[in-house]
């Protein structure tokens, strides 16, 4: 089957009315992947009238929540069955190991909307026992025409965090994938289409940011926003839909620390630490880009860890065992080796050096800096690429205060023997999430950040509530 590279809006691929596109690339090869239909304003207009047409109408908002539950399920169903394929270009157009593709994004996308296949029959309201001869109750409703703005690092899996729930409560999309890596994205909606979801239920808008998703976020039909990106891109969100008083759930950057205390298992900690800054490339927004180490365990921790990343070479993504793939692009290359030299023009102490391999791709190998101190722009600021940051320190009250010094507060990890301190640690972090030695993910759990991590919740019960009004009815 040929991928779909054209806009979808009220059930029909289209052109961009402009008869524009953009290319997308395969950072591995730097060669051209495929030419897409570029949305702008006009076209992003039409996409809105079609999933208002959709929702106000019809099939969609008069159908049994069963049958919906019906159709997300077979949407689960029809990711399954391409998941060869699917894993293939989200590989290609992301530059992520197929390792990760075919057996963390791709299921994850199917298991999202199998889960919230669930949810549609079970979205209650409740009854409130006002005083008095009165009946009181809720009703919980779709708002009506979701945007969605979905970034490049995990392509298929974010359009699916957010499609799955925002339609399990019956609302409609318009979904402005990243320009970086549209693909999987589109397919996605052809997915929709083949598994019986009405016309204009899902719309596709692929195109840049400054354009297509300012015209999303700023067009008054639209009733609610929700957002994974940069922080800075955040902010102008909030900014533009204030506008229109859109509802707005954003999904931010991170800085996130992972402490590790003297009694922990050092090679479970060592092991958590990698994964958490190379896994994806550490182009994740919950990656554990700050190591905190009690000094105590400083040397015995940094060996095993640095055992482990020197082997770690970046290598073709399409062999399946490649766990170290290209940065998603040009830019991207660029701003990961910046923060590179700014940890050696600060004075950090580089273990490994990272910087970018020989050859073609913007590939990166890992970099690892030790005596990092927390005011560094390492320390402080997102990178978004396999560059870790060690920092040191004496006490518990000295890692908690390091942990929290950032205006981010994604996620969290801490390490120890002593599962009650652990446990109280986790407490004391501000973050939407926290990993007590080894714990992981879990995606029906709830997802999101405090501080300048974001707004709201995703997965789980709360990621469904980001898409529910409520109404209070009484007689
Ligand atoms: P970005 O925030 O610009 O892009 C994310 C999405 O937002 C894309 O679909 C983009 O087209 C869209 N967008 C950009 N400007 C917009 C606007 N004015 N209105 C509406 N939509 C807009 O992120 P970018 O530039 O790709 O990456 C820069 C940095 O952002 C990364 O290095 C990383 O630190 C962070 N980031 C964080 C992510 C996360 O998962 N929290 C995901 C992607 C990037
Ligand atoms: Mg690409």
């Amino acid at each position: 089957m040929t991928n779909p590279t054209r806009l979808l809006i009220g059930g029909k691929w289209e052109d961009a009315q402009s008869g524009k596109t953009f290319t997308t690339i395969n950072p591995a090869t730097e060669e051209v992947l495929a030419e897409v239909a570029e949305a702008d304003a006009p076209d992003v207009d039409r996409a809105v009238r079609a999933a208002r047409r959709a929702f106000a109408d019809t099939a969609w908002s008069r159908m049994a929540a069963r049958e919906r539950a019906k159709l997300l399920w077979k949407v689960g169903d029809l990711i399954v069955k391409n998941a060869d394929e699917l894993a293939k270009l989200e590989t290609q157009d992301n530059g992520k190991p197929i390792f990760e593709s075919r057996y963390v994004d791709i299921p994850a996308a199917a298991e999202t909307f199998y889960y919230y296949a669930g949810w549609c029959t079970k979205i209650e309201g409740t009854t409130i026992p006002v005083p008095g001869d009165f009946f009181n109750y809720t009703l919980r409703e779709p708002y009506g025409v979701c945007g969605i703005i979905t970034p490049w690092n995990f392509p298929l899996l974010m359009v699916a965090w957010k499609v799955a729930p925002a339609l399990a409560c019956g609302n409609t999309v318009v979904v402005k994938v990243a320009e970086e890596t549209p693909l999987s994205g589109l397919w996605l909606g052809q997915l929709c289409q083949e598994a019986g979801l009405p016309d204009g239920v899902v719309n596709l808008v692929p195109g840049f940011g400054e354009t297509a998703g300012r015209a999303l976020v700023a067009h008054p039909a639209v009733d609610k926003i929700s957002f994974t990106g940069s922080t800075a891109v955040g902010k102008e969100i909030m900014r533009t839909a204030a506008d229109t008083l859109k509802k707005v759930s954003l999904e931010l950057g991170g800085k996130s620390p992972n402490i590790v205390f003297a009694d922990a298992d050092l090679d479970a900690a060592a092991k958590g630490a990698f994964n958490g800054i190379f896994y994806g490339k550490g182009e994740v927004c919950a990656a554990g880009s700050r190591l905190l180490v009690e000094r105590g365990a400083h040397d015995a921790l940094l060996d095993r860890l640095v055992d482990r990343a020197k082997k770690l070479e970046p290598g073709d993504p399409l062999n399946p065992k490649t766990r170290l793939g290209a940065l998603v692009s040009k830019a991207q290359l660029e701003r990961v080796l910046g923060y590179i030299e700014a940890g050696v023009r600060e004075g950090a102490r580089p273990v490994l050096a990272g910087g970018r391999a020989a050859g073609r791709g913007y590939f990166v190998r890992p970099a690892i800096f030790d005596q990092v101190a927390p005011g560094m722009t390492i320390a402080q600021e997102e990178i978004f690429g396999p560059v870790l940051s060690i920092l040191p320190y004496d006490d518990v009250d000295d890692a908690v205060r390091i942990a929290n010094d950032t205006v981010y507060g994604l996620a969290g990890a801490v390490w120890s023997g002593d599962p009650e301190r652990a446990k109280a640690v986790a407490r004391r972090l501000r973050t939407g999430q926290v990993d007590i030695n080894g714990g992981g993910f879990n995606f029906m759990a709830p997802f999101g950040g405090y501080k300048q991590s974001g707004l709201g919740r995703e997965l789980g019960r709360y990621g469904l509530e980001e898409f529910l009004e409520t109404k209070s009815l009484q007689l």
